[in-house]
């Protein structure tokens, strides 16, 4: 299927690259597919950035049938582009669409789309130290019906948004709270997929410990309310002396693409990493912590608040595994240092 490009009549004014914060602007350009039963997906397409029409009886609005990807388009040195494991977030959007009964979207089709895309917004790609254009896949459930069965007719887009840090702090260690009254999810639910709800499970938790200076919470599991499982914009990793460990995949945890990086390159370095159950009273001897995702990159976690107690973390200072991690990370996502996984796609220039 070839993507038909339509060009915006006017582009807009590119923010300040020392200001983007996280997800507020957006670029000139979208893609869009459309499903419907009996066709499947067609009418693959670059658009001008503009709002949707939807009917108010759209099944996404009352089922909250979708599914999301996030990943990130990087400036290289030399000016070039490339996208970190694109495979990964489009490998994981297929098992989003099966548990949530959407049909997926072609592989090869689904990279070219995200290429052609950053190829047209390559202007909006920024080149200040840690930004990036953060590229929002997702698919929506679009037939008018109300009745609780799987829409026949939904819509898949990609929009871009140039961004800096997650946290308004940077990378300066944050403040996380684990919460042990409402939960995110349980195996056999929707834990490990995007997909909106699992977000708007987080919300009010996060709301009510917000005023208290922390900047996100850690979940526990649905069950015992005892084993750690993730921080809903992130996954988790603890230094216990020697052993660095997160959370194993159970069927409730987001897979993260930069969880999967970080252990690799853990491994890589010949660190003792485990993927194991662990206890939230483990946290009182925790020597280092961090959250991993694309949005968060590594984010050094300096205190966690569990049971009534703080828990200061490497007296609240970033550590340094957590430190060189980043480093070598986002050096292969920047470019900065060869990368010896194979992990980064050029995107070509072909359009502009
Ligand atoms: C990402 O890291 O890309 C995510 O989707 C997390 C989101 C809550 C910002």
């Amino acid at each position: 299927m070839s993507i038909a490009i339509t060009r915006a009549e006017t582009l807009k004014r590119k923010p300040d690259s020392d200001k983007l914060g996280f997800g507020q602007y957006f670029s000139d350009h979208m893609f869009l597919m459309n499903y419907d039963e009996g066709q499947g997906w067609h009418d693959a397409r670059l658009v001008p950035y503009a709002p949707f029409l939807l009917e108010p009886a759209a099944m996404v609005f009352h089922y909250a049938q979708e599914v999301f990807e996030g990943l990130k388009a990087y400036r290289r040195a030399d000016g070039g582009i490339q996208l970190f494991r694109p495979d990964m977030n489009i490998a994981r959007m297929r098992v989003s669409c099966e548990r949530l009964c959407i049909p997926p979207v072609d592989d090869a089709l689904y990279l070219e789309a995200i290429k052609a895309l950053v190829d047209l917004e390559r202007d909006w790609v920024p080149s200040e130290p840690d930004t990036s254009l953060y590229l929002r896949p997702f698919i929506i459930a679009t037939e008018p019906h109300i009745g609780v069965h799987a829409s026949k007719s939904y819509i898949f887009a990609i929009i871009a948004s140039p961004v800096g840090a997650y946290y308004s702090g940077g990378i300066n260690p944050v403040k996380i709270y684990v919460e042990t009254k409402d939960v995110r999810a349980v195996k056999g639910g929707m834990g490990h997929t995007k997909t909106g709800g699992n977000y708007a499970a987080t919300l009010r938790a996060g709301k009510q410990v917000e005023k208290f200076g922390f900047s996100q919470v850690l979940w526990l599991d649905g069950i015992h309310r005892k084993y750690i499982e993730e921080v809903g914009a992130m996954n988790v990793f603890f230094r216990f002396g020697d052993e660095i460990a997160t959370p194993a995949l159970q069927g409730s945890i987001l897979p993260g693409v930069t969880r999967d990086s970080c252990l690799a390159i853990l491994r890589d370095w010949g660190l003792n990493v485990n993927e194991r159950v662990i206890d939230a009273v483990e946290l009182n001897h925790c020597d280092e912590a961090w959250g991993t995702g694309t949005a968060a990159v590594i984010s050094p976690i300096g205190e966690i608040s569990y049971d009534g107690r703080q828990i200061s973390i490497n007296n609240g200072q970033i550590g340094n595994l957590t430190q060189k991690l980043y480093d070598f990370l986002t050096g292969i996502q920047w470019g900065r240092v060869p990368d010896p996984f194979g992990w980064t796609v050029p995107v070509e220039q072909r359009t502009n």
